[in-house]
């Protein structure tokens, strides 16, 4: 299915650039063009041509040439992230460049203290990962990310290969900004796979057991990966062990369809931590360059967010909205007259028998889904099932 998804990207990049590439071609048939116009647009051609061709070049021997039908794809298009690969590995240091700073300002909120074994979700082209690691020699690292061109291009570079890869521009200012080939290396030498793993996987459902990791960090994807980052707070919580923390850092920029009520500020997502047990160490806000390409010097500033959060335990919360309700990872008591309990609503019904006690939202939500067979449904929208059963059955949420 992965595999599938990620040929379909791969095809439909092709498609699109041949297209590209004629649609450009039958423009310059015009008898009305100066010579620059007919240059930059050859040029045009032979950067959407060569970066095509060098994506291809590291994903096909990966991918093979199966099934490339997919109606559907979480799977990143190759085009979407490929300037991470630039940034991380590719465009000369600075010592105040955004890789640097991204360094120093997740630091910063760590205080010194070892990273031990490191989780990094949504680690996409991985220069913060290895930095980081390449820091502290406690660490042990395991980088989690589903684009495939990111990873292949990272594990190359950091197991110490290098990779060659061009960089197009679409809007171009200057002959000189087509494009460029950049050759991707690791600044400090290669990390071997003894200490730094690459784990191929849904970063909001992670494949760890509960209470593996020192340290889970989250750079640039709170807002744009998960649909309710409520759920995912308790994932994290769930991948810490007791004396753990959570380093994050990225903007507050949700993606566009995510509800009003679900794009949380820094203060909503600091009150909705300490709900799920967390308490806040250090952050800071700073605004930084993103992005900003050394081939053009086109790019933009963000406001970034970072945070350190240590789980603490024993917390009691007698707020409302129960934090049980919130979040995925606390256990749903049980209440009075709840054996009793009848509903004409079956989902309603399927969720009272599931409270005991111990079951969490989570593993009410997985109940359901695996007693309501094949719906399409994922399990976010099963969260949000059993959320408004509770809401309307359980008298803590009144
Ligand atoms: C905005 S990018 C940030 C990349 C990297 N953290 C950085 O700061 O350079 C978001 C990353 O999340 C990855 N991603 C998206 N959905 C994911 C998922 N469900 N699980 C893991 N990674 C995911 C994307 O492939 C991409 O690499």
């Amino acid at each position: 299915m992965y595999l599938r998804s990620c040929r379909h990207q791969l095809a439909v990049l092709e498609q699109n650039a041949a297209r590209t590439v004629q649609s450009i071609e039958e423009q310059l048939r015009s008898r009305d063009l100066v010579p620059a116009t007919t240059a930059r647009c050859r040029a045009m051609i032979q950067a959407v041509r060569e970066q095509a061709a060098g994506i291809s070049a590291i994903l096909r021997p990966l991918l093979g040439e199966g099934d490339a039908n997919a109606n559907d794809s979480d799977v990143p298009s190759p085009l979407l992230y490929i300037h991470y690969l630039y940034r991380d590995w590719a465009w000369p240091s600075d010592p105040d460049g955004e890789n640097e700073r991204a360094l120093r300002t997740a630091q910063s909120v760590m205080d010194g203290k070892p990273v031990g074994r490191l989780l990094v979700l949504g680690a996409g082209a991985c220069r913060l990962a290895y930095d980081l690691h390449c820091a502290d020699p406690t660490a042990e690292t395991t980088v989690v990310d589903i684009d495939p061109l990111l990873f292949a291009a990272a594990h190359t570079v950091i197991r110490g290969g290098s990779v060659t890869i061009r960089e197009a521009n679409a809007e171009v200012d200057e002959l000189g900004h087509v494009d460029k080939e950049w050759t991707l290396r690791a600044p400090q030498g290669a990390l071997d796979d003894d200490r730094f793993h690459f784990r191929i996987a849904d970063g909001l459902d992670a494949p760890f057991a509960a209470h593996t990791f020192d340290t889970v960090l989250t750079p640039w994807f709170i807002d744009l990966v998960p649909t309710d980052l409520r759920d995912f707070i308790g994932e994290v919580f769930r991948l810490l062990k007791p004396g753990g923390r959570w380093i994050n850092l990225g903007p507050l920029r949700y993606r566009p369809e995510i509800p009003v009520i679900h794009r949380f500020s820094r203060e909503e997502v600091f009150e909705l931590a300490r709900r799920a047990g967390f308490r806040i160490d250090r952050w800071i806000v700073e605004s930084v360059p993103y992005l900003v390409s050394k081939l053009n010097g086109r790019g933009k500033v963000e406001s970034v967010l970072a945070f350190s959060a240590n789980p603490v335990s024993g917390t009691t919360d007698t707020e409302l909205p129960p934090a049980w309700l919130l979040f995925r990872h606390l256990p749903i008591p049980v209440f009075p007259g709840l054996s009793m309990f009848v509903s004409d609503d079956p989902a309603e019904q399927m969720v009272a028998s599931a409270i005991d006690g111990r079951h969490t939202l989570d593993d009410i939500a997985a109940i359901i889904a695996s007693k309501a067979g094949d719906t399409g449904l994922t399990m976010t929208q099963f969260r949000k099932i059993v959320r408004r059963c509770l809401m309307d059955i359980h008298p803590g949420c009144l």
